[in-house]
């Protein structure tokens, strides 16, 4: 996006945050702030034309994610996406959250005719566009879906979505738990009496001042607010401690598991089991924004212009997934993943252009041990091949 666009984009943003925290009483929970930030349609970062995926920032890009870096990433998921589709008798693959269209194309192009249909699942309308252009050549197998049907079976993938559903945001202060907030920074907009939507009631707590989110000098700051949900701590963790719930995201894995009738899932993601990702020294929570291949974590400012992510709670998601009736396959780190379903042979064959990006996925300072898969099954279990050395189910 040219700047102009960026400005205008994030001023619009901005306008309707104001909005909804208005019409919501003064105070926005975070969960609903990040959904309008990423996903509000043209304007939030997954729904805007903003770059995003790409290996350099000097392409416009933000980040990079495992299909971007390699194709060699998508080749060894397809080892397990057939071994699924051949032990579910099913021939459908089901992608949720598409991104660039990248991991598509690597899938399509190793699995060939045994996919009778790849269904692609995505919020984002401007991501669907670039779907549709760098899957053209698999048009008579691809399809989109605005949504879950109401069945469906086959093999469902998703890289990367997980994390960038939205989170609530907890507190951990004297009086126990909070749910933390959005308001409008008065302080910040006090010179515009139109800004002074946010009049904060009594019982909510001020934390710090928000940077200038549009360049005009209007800002948002967080609120605490009582709550009942809690985070799962073994037991209560330093005061001053801010951390992440996932409700939308193990909700959409219930979904998931009550729709799919026959197949598997495999979601990859950075996180940890629920020991490792409530862990007393980890106070500040996981939450993070992405812009120019740098990391911050100050969500409240340039809105739609940088990507929100929490880490994943992958017990939750196991939880979420077993209550609701999927059995779960397995979990490990991704390069045991990647080189349980072959990596190590696809290296072996690729010249070095293709092989140095490749061994960033297996890595342990670079993908390979912060990123997890888990998988599960739906109408029985089978041995996943990704999980057949190295299953670490039994830390969730
Ligand atoms: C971090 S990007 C990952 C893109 C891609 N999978 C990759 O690895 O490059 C997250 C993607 O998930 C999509 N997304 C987020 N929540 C979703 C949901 N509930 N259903 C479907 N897609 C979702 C976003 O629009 C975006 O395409």
């Amino acid at each position: 996006m040219h700047e102009h666009q960026s400005a205008s984009v994030s001023a619009a943003l901005l306008r309707l945050v104001r909005e909804a925290i208005a019409r919501n009483g003064g105070w926005l929970p975070f969960d609903r702030f990040m959904a309008m930030v990423l996903y509000a349609p043209g304007l939030g970062y997954y729904a805007n034309t903003g770059r995003k995926f790409g290996h350099l920032p000097a392409s416009g890009s933000d980040f990079v994610t495992a299909p971007e870096l390699s194709p060699l990433f998508g080749q060894a998921l397809a080892h397990q996406v057939a071994q699924a589709l051949q032990a579910t008798g099913t021939d459908e693959v089901w992608e949720f959250g598409a991104g660039s269209g990248a991991l598509a194309a690597q899938l399509l192009g190793s699995l060939g005719a045994s996919v009778r249909r790849y269904t692609i699942v995505d919020l984002s309308a401007s991501l669907r566009e670039r779907q549709q252009e760098a899957l053209r050549r698999w048009a008579g197998q691809v399809a989109w879906a605005d949504a879950l049907p109401a069945q469906m079976q086959g093999v469902v993938v998703g890289n990367e979505v997980l994390d960038a559903m939205p989170v609530q945001l907890l507190h951990f202060g004297a009086e126990g738990w909070q749910e933390r907030g959005v308001v409008v920074d008065n302080v910040a907009s006090a010179g515009d009496p139109d800004r002074r939507l946010g009049d904060h009631p009594a019982s909510i707590a001020n934390h710090r001042s928000a940077s200038d989110a549009a360049g005009d000098g209007a800002a948002f700051t967080w609120a605490d607010r009582a709550t009942t949900l809690s985070a799962p701590f073994e037991s209560p963790p330093p005061i001053g401690t801010v951390t992440e719930v996932h409700a939308q995201a193990e909700a959409f894995i219930a979904t998931l598991a009550e729709r799919l009738t026959r197949g598997a899932a495999f979601f990859i993601d950075y996180g940890f089991p629920q020991a490792e990702y409530y862990h007393p020294q980890r106070t500040g929570g996981t939450l993070m924004c992405h812009r120019a291949h740098c990391v911050d974590a100050d969500p409240l400012a340039d809105l739609g212009l940088k990507d929100i992510t929490a880490h994943v709670n992958f017990t939750g998601i196991a939880l979420a997934g077993q209550d609701a009736g999927l059995d779960v396959l397995g979990y490990t780190s991704q390069a045991r993943f990647l080189l349980n379903c072959g990596l190590g042979e696809l290296l072996q064959g690729a010249d070095v252009r293709a092989a140095v990006p490749a061994q960033k996925l297996l890595m342990e300072h670079e993908m390979g041990e912060l990123f997890k898969v888990i998988g599960f099954a739906k109408g029985g279990e089978f041995d996943a091949l990704g999980f057949s050395s190295g299953d670490r189910s039994h830390t969730l």
